[in-house]
This record gives C-alpha cells, structure tokens and sequence, in this order.
C-alpha cells in the first residue's frame, strides 16, 4: 500500500465521525439488541446477512464497499475498518491497528515469515498463528485492532530479486500450501489441526451456508501471480504476468488452493498485477474459480486501490465507472481504498452496474463479520470476550518468538567445525555491523511494535562480558567506508570476531525489488579487509530476507562460519547468540535457492518457471532452475552428523490392482516413451495406491539437534516441462546423539508422484519413480 492511499484514508477517518456511531463501539447492543433479525443470533448466517442487506438504502449499500466502512447509525452499526495486519505479529499502523489509542502499546514480534518457514516445523507456524490470533483478539475487546486481518502472504518466492519475498514460505509451492493451512487453520481458530499438503482431497467440509465461526480471519493473499513490485518498464500496478497453464497451474495456483480449500481461509486478495492481459481483480474466471473449484466461502479483496489501477495503470477500461463494474461482476467484493465508492453510483445511474451486483458482495461481506461474531453485541459477552492485555506479550508468546527464532536461523558454512564457540573459551568478542544493533528492524516488512526485543550485541553480550560492538558502515546501504578504520581496529584486538551483514528494508521491501544479488555498497569489502586483518578467521552474519549471492565468502577460509537469521523477530539477538554458543543446535533449511549474480540478466517479467536452454532462460526455482547456485533449496548444516535412510517403501505398484473397471485416456508422448494417466480419471484409486516410506534419521553426534527430513520424488523418462525433482513431503525430527528416529512419510501418488502437462492437467506418468533422500535414491516402479 502505498503512503498516498495511507493518506487518504487516514483523511477519511477524520472526516467521517458521527456523534451517534462514536458513541456505540459494536453493533447489536442495547438499545439495538435484537431489534433487528441480524441481531438475532438464534437465526442462521445467511439469513441474518440478508435481513441486514434488506434494511439499507443504495447510497449505504455504496459506503459499505470501502474498507474504512463509515458504519449505518440509524441501524446501530459503527464505523469498521477492515485493513488490519498480521503477517508475522500485529502490525503497526495500518488503519486497523492502533498502538497508542489504549492499553496494549506492543505486540509479539515474530521472526519474518520466511524465517519461520525455514524451521519446516508444522506445529511450529500453526502455534505462532494461534498466538498472533489470541493478540489480535485482545486487541479488538479493547478497541485496538478489527478482526480482519490481510495475511498470509502467499505468493510463490519466484525470483530472488523480489523486495517482499522476505514476507512469503519461500519458493516450493507445497511448503507455501503447507504454510497456509497451518496459519489460516490457527489463526481462524480451527481446532482440527489441518495435516498440511497430505489431504488436499480431503478436506473438512465447510457447513452449509459458511456458519463456520471464525476466531479472526485471515487472508490469502495476493492473487494471483504476484511477485513483481518494480522491475525495468513496470511496477505492480501496471505489469501483466504472462503465466503458462502448466505454471498456473502447478506452481502459482497451488498455495492458494491449500489455503482456500483446506484451511478454508475466508478471504481472499486479489492483486495488483494482470494475469495474462486482464487485472486480477477484473478477472471473473480466476476469482469464480475459487468459489466453484475451491468452495471458496468469504470475502475477496482488491488489494488497496487494486480496483482504480484496472484503469489508471493497466488503461483496462475506458472510464472508471467500468473498472467498478467489471471489479464488482468478477467477484471483487470489498475495495481497499475509496475507488468504488466515489464511482458505484455514476455507475448504476450509467446502467453498469446494478443494485443486485452490490448485494451479492454485501453477503460476502457480512457473513464473514457475522461468522466473526461482530453483530453479537459487545464481544466481552462472547466466547474470546476474556482475553485482554496480559494476553499480549505474554511470557509463552515471547518463548515463543524466541523458539521461532532458533529453528529458523540457517547454518550454511561450518569450516572445521568452528562453531559453535565454548562460552570459556571465548575472552573478548568484536561485533561489527549495522544490524547489529538493530532491534525493531530485525522483524522486517510488516513488523509490528515489539514486546522486549534484543539487539545481536546485546545477546552476545550475554556470553561473553568483553564484547565490543562498532557499526563498520553507517548503514546497510554501505556507501562510504569511513567506519573501517574502527571495525579493524576492534576486531585485531579481540579473541573472536562477527561481522552482521546483509540486508534491511532499505533494500528489500515492498515496491522495492533489488537489481543485485550482491552485498550493497562496500559491505564485502568491510567483510575481507576484518577477515584479513583479525587474529582467527571470522563468523560471517546474514540478514535480510532475500538471497545474497556471497560466493566470495564461501571459499574464503578467513570466513569459517556463515549463518543466515533473515529477518529473526524480537528475540532474534538472543537465539543468534546461543546458536553461536552451542546452546541451540540449528536445524533450520533454506526454503529458497541462492542464486549467483548472474542471475541477475534474467528478467524478472519473465513468469515462466521452466528453463528454455534455446534462448539461455535458466529456469527458476530448484524444481527447474538448471543453472549455478550459491546455496539450494533445503541447504542447512548443523553442529552434529546426521544420516538418513530408508527403511522401507514399495518397488512397485499397480494402478489398477486386478480391477481395471472402465477404460482409460493412455497417451503416447512423442517425446519419449513415458506413457501416462489423468489424475481425475484415477480419482478412485488415487486412495489404494498411496503408501508408506519408512525412514531413519541417526544421530552420530556430538550434539542433540532437530533437522528436517525431505523426500523428493523425479518422474521416469522425459516428460516436457516436468520439474528435476519435487519435494514430496517434508518433517522436521529431533535426534538425540547416538541414537535414531524413524518416522514414516506418507506418498499419494496421484498428489505427489504426478506432475502436469503442458495444457494444465495433473497426469501421472507409468515407469520408474525415483524417491530421493538425501544421497540416497530409491525406485518406484508405476505398472498397469
Ligand atoms: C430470534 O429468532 C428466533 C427464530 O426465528 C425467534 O423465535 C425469536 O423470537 C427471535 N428473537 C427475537 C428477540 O426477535
Ligand atoms: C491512534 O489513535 C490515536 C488516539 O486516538 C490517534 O491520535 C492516532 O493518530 C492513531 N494512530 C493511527 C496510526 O491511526
Ligand atoms: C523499457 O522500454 C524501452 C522503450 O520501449 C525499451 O527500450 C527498454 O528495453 C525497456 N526496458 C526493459 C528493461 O525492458
Ligand atoms: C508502469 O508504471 C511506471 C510507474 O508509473 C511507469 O514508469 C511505466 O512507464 C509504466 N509502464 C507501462 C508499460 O505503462
Ligand atoms: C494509460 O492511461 C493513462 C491515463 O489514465 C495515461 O497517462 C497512460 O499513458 C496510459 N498508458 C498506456 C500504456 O496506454
Ligand atoms: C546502538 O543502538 C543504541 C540504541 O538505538 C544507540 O543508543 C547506540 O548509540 C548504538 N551504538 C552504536 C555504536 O551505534
Ligand atoms: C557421519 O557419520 C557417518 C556414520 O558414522 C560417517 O560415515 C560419516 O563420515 C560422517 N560424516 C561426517 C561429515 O562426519
Ligand atoms: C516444532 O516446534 C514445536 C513448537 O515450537 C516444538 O515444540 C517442537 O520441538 C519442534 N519440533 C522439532 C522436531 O524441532
């Protein structure tokens, strides 16, 4: 959102105070209680949202459109603003949060999305949700924040370049999907734990009508096809992502599938970006397609003013009202920013639109606030009615920032076993950086104000008494290198030395996309000229969310260690230093490929994930990127030795059994050899055909640890366009030394072994599977 459209609304705020709204705080209170059928919580959802609808005249119906919903006084209904953010922790100034207005002055601060991502801990994203939620409720019952939230952020990590890619689950489209149903099944209250991407086929339904309550609702988001905030010739709002079906459909659509079909999120964002020539958020068939594909049952979003950019940066219409219209007739139900309501009016008086068009998005719309029990009256009556301040920053929230913060961070170089240090050991310590004074920047984009959030220096010092911190560079952009004099000079001085590097938001961001993979300004040089200089070689510190081509650092054996921590959260200081320390064994894995610079003469317009080695287009992501990397997708060390296996998993299966019922679609490829089957065709087998991969995880030692076990599978021959490997399934396991875990992975075949075609369908290939864990390669053999 840009600070324009900030401030607009923040005009808007001001200007639309009401003597009778101001002094009711909720809807359906004394003296409304139960006057009206919408207030009558005996009747069903549905029902109440269309008596409500019943009672307003066209020019409230118009108001209710915006998201700084200026409420109806003569019904007892106050203003609501439903931008509020939570992607890692309650956001700070966003219309729907206010820190200063009460008692709660801070939030949980959990690390950025995708450090959490990088644990690969299910149980872990889903009770940071649940915590984030509790806050977010606490916050409403004292009048601090609504009850909309707009995450998670969704979107595939498609090119490393991309400023918000910090704020995503990283570039495996399944993790992404296995993020959503953790934080939408937590944070909406779901009591059934979803089981991530293992059921897709089997979701929990929905009862009719959505009556579904909802603790607080999220929002996936943005859809579709988003990953370009400014890059050459366009910017978000006026870029048209050329996407092909096969990557449509198994890369860009498959987060939000999980999250609407699964995890039931009840809203949905459209985005920004046209996909394929026609705005998102004009799009009627890829916004439909998630009601009737996906059962989709909430409300969409445009993203804010995502509707007035249908005509003032794509120039899709030719007048606003017709970006209005044709926003409202795809399925845009509610417009972030004030756009439909200055021109729904001229619209329908143009005959574009008309009065049935807006009450089809006012019961999307109101059935998501009656699901949240905002027409229930003063909500310290209702069931989340007990939880207040003490339930922010609460000391389990806080570990569990901390928690988050320890198993996302990511060991990537480990020469000869140089960390962790022995506390003993270590006299004096030199910590140099920028960063690594920081405390609220190290949440991130869309952080919010944290609870007690510790520097790096200040958690090092925990350790060692004699630590001595200098900056190196005035900052992370790094363009002078007058601060070096006194980073070497404190770092010959000290037994060991830190150098904190990498990025902030002032180089990552939204609306701002990197050109370079690079370190910025003369940060590499402040690193080699320490390096060089100090008495032992060096612990090298990452942060930022995007990868860092730091090649230069990886041969260098002045640089013994490298760990990345990313954007860590308010306890991020604390559980860098005792990772250092060896208090924290790291486990955390890389959820995205580090590309070298080179990468850099991709375009970043260029949506197509597979590789074209005709025109030199490398491919994106590890399932197709074929060319040099700097570290891959899944890279994490850890202080002990780890081996995997596998126990046990079939060598062969048979589609059909013995009762081949009916006859199916088997094509040549002209390609190769590989033949195949339509997933749907397979639909009632895809049950009898899934099976168990029994694997050990050892720990030689010498520490306890978690790590995070992936199975890949790779489809047999050539198929056009099928990935190198793609991730199966994945669990992070704890190991104590000398001894093993065994764990069993479930496979569906059709879900996991599958891939899809050229023209978007799933098909699953006959021959040769390969399972891969680790080194080892196990084969599958498909046969009919
Ligand atoms: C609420 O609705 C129920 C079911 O229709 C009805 O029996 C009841 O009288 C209503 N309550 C009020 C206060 O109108
Ligand atoms: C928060 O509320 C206070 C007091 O009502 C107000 O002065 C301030 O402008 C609000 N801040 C934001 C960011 O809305
Ligand atoms: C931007 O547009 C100009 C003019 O059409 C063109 O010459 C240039 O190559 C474009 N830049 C990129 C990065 O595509
Ligand atoms: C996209 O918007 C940017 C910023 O407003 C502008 O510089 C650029 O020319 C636009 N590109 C196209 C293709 O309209
Ligand atoms: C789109 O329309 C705007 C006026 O709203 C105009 O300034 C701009 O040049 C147009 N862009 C294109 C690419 O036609
Ligand atoms: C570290 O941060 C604190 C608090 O922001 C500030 O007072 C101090 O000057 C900083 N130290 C250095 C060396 O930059
Ligand atoms: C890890 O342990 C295995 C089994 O003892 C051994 O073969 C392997 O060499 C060890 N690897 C490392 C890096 O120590
Ligand atoms: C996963 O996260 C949960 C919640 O923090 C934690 O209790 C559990 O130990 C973690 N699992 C592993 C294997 O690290």
């Amino acid at each position: 959102m840009s600070t324009t459209i900030i401030t607009m609304i923040l005009i808007l705020i001001t200007t639309v105070t009401n003597s009778q709204a101001s002094t009711l705080k909720y809807p359906c209170e004394p003296p409304h209680h139960n006057m009206y059928p919408f207030c009558n919580t005996t009747l069903p959802i549905q029902t109440r949202a269309q008596s409500l609808i019943s009672h307003l005249t066209l020019s409230e119906k118009i108001t209710c459109l915006a998201d700084n919903n200026k409420g109806i006084p003569r019904l007892g209904i106050p203003p609501y603003q439903w931008w509020s953010e939570a992607l890692h922790g309650i956001t700070a100034n966003r219309p729907g949060v206010n820190f200063t207005n009460g008692p709660i002055n801070a939030a949980t601060m959990f690390p950025q999305v995708i450090v959490t991502t990088s644990s690969f801990n299910r149980t872990l994203w889903y009770s940071i949700a649940s915590a984030i939620a509790i806050e977010a409720r606490a916050m409403y019952n004292v009048g601090q924040a609504g009850l909309t939230f707009w995450a998670p952020t969704i979107n595939v990590f498609r090119d490393p370049r991309w400023g918000r890619g910090q704020e995503t689950p990283g570039e495996d489209p399944r993790v992404a999907g296995a993020y959503a149903v953790e934080f939408v099944t937590a944070f909406q209250g779901g009591e059934v734990r979803g089981d991530g991407m293992r059921s897709v086929r089997k979701s929990r339904v929905l009862s009719e009508g959505g009556e579904d309550e909802l603790m607080v609702s999220a929002c996936c988001k943005h859809f579709s096809a988003y990953d370009l905030d400014s890059w050459g010739n366009y910017t978000r709002y006026n870029f048209s992502a050329i996407v092909t079906e096969q990557d449509m459909q198994d890369t860009y659509q498959l987060p939000f599938r999980s999250c609407i079909q699964e995890a039931k999120a009840s809203c949905l964002m459209c985005s920004y970006n046209a996909v394929n020539g026609i705005p998102a958020c004009a799009d009627k068939d890829l916004l439909q397609k998630a009601r009737t594909e996906w059962d989709f049952k909430g409300y969409i979003t445009s993203d804010c003013d995502a509707v007035a950019t249908i005509y003032e940066h794509h120039n899709y219409t030719k007048t606003p009202e017709d970006a209005v219209a044709i926003a409202l007739k795809a399925g845009t139900d509610l417009n972030c920013g004030t756009y439909m309501m200055r021109f729904t009016q001229s619209a329908i008086d143009q005959r574009k639109v008309v009065e049935e068009d807006l009450d089809k998005a006012l019961v999307n719309l109101f059935m998501v606030q009656l699901r949240l029990g905002l027409f229930n009256g003063d909500p310290i009556k209702g069931k989340y009615g007990k939880l207040g301040p003490s339930d922010v920053c609460s000391s389990d929230h806080k570990n569990l920032a901390l928690e988050a913060a320890r198993q996302g961070i990511v060991l990537l170089k480990n020469d000869n076993k140089f960390l962790p240090f022995h506390k003993n050991v270590v006299s004096s310590l030199a910590v140099i950086g920028p960063m690594a004074n920081a405390t609220s920047d190290l949440g991130g984009g869309y952080s919010g104000i944290p609870c007690s959030p510790t520097s790096i220096v200040e958690g090092l010092k925990k350790y060692v008494k004699k630590t001595t911190y200098t900056y190196g560079c005035l900052d992370v952009a790094c363009s002078s290198n007058a601060g070096f004099f006194e980073a070497i000079s404190i770092s010959k001085e000290a037994d060991f030395v830190i150098v904190v590097a990498g990025l902030d938001l002032t180089q990552e961001n939204e609306e701002h996309d990197r050109l370079s993979l690079l370190l910025p300004g003369y940060q590499k040089d402040l690193i080699t000229s320490i390096a060089a200089t100090s008495r032992k070689p060096i612990v090298l510190v990452l942060t930022g969310g995007g990868p860092i081509d730091v090649s230069f650092a990886q041969g260098d054996p002045r640089i013994a260690s490298i760990i990345w921590v990313g954007y860590p959260g308010e306890a991020g200081g604390t559980a860098l230093a005792e990772v250092i320390f060896g208090y924290h064994n790291p486990g955390g894995k890389l959820p995205v490929t580090w590309y070298p610079e080179s990468f850099t003469s991709v375009p970043m317009t260029n949506m197509n994930m597979r590789s074209d080695l005709s025109n030199g287009y490398p491919g994106r992501t590890y399932r197709f990127y074929t060319g040099n990397i700097v570290y891959g997708f899944g890279h994490g060390l850890s202080y002990t030795n780890y081996t995997y296996n596998v126990l046990s998993a079939p060598n062969e299966l048979n589609v059909f059994g013995s009762k081949k019922t009916k006859s199916y679609n088997i094509l040549q490829q002209t390609e190769g050899y590989s033949n195949y089957l339509y997933v749907d065709e397979l639909e009632e087998h895809c049950d009898s055909l899934r099976f168990q991969v029994d694997i050990r995880v050892t720990n030689h030692g010498p520490f306890d640890g978690s790590t995070v076990v992936m199975l890949f599978s790779r489809v047999p021959g050539f198929s056009k366009g099928a990935p190198l490997k793609q991730l199966v399934e994945f669990e992070r396991v704890h190991t104590v030394v000398n001894s093993d875990t065994k764990i069993g992975i479930i496979v569906d075949p059709c879900e996991h072994l599958s891939i899809v075609n050229e023209f978007g369908k799933r098909i699953l290939p006959i021959g040769d599977h390969t399972l891969l864990l680790d080194d080892a390669e196990h084969i599958v053999s498909i046969v009919m």
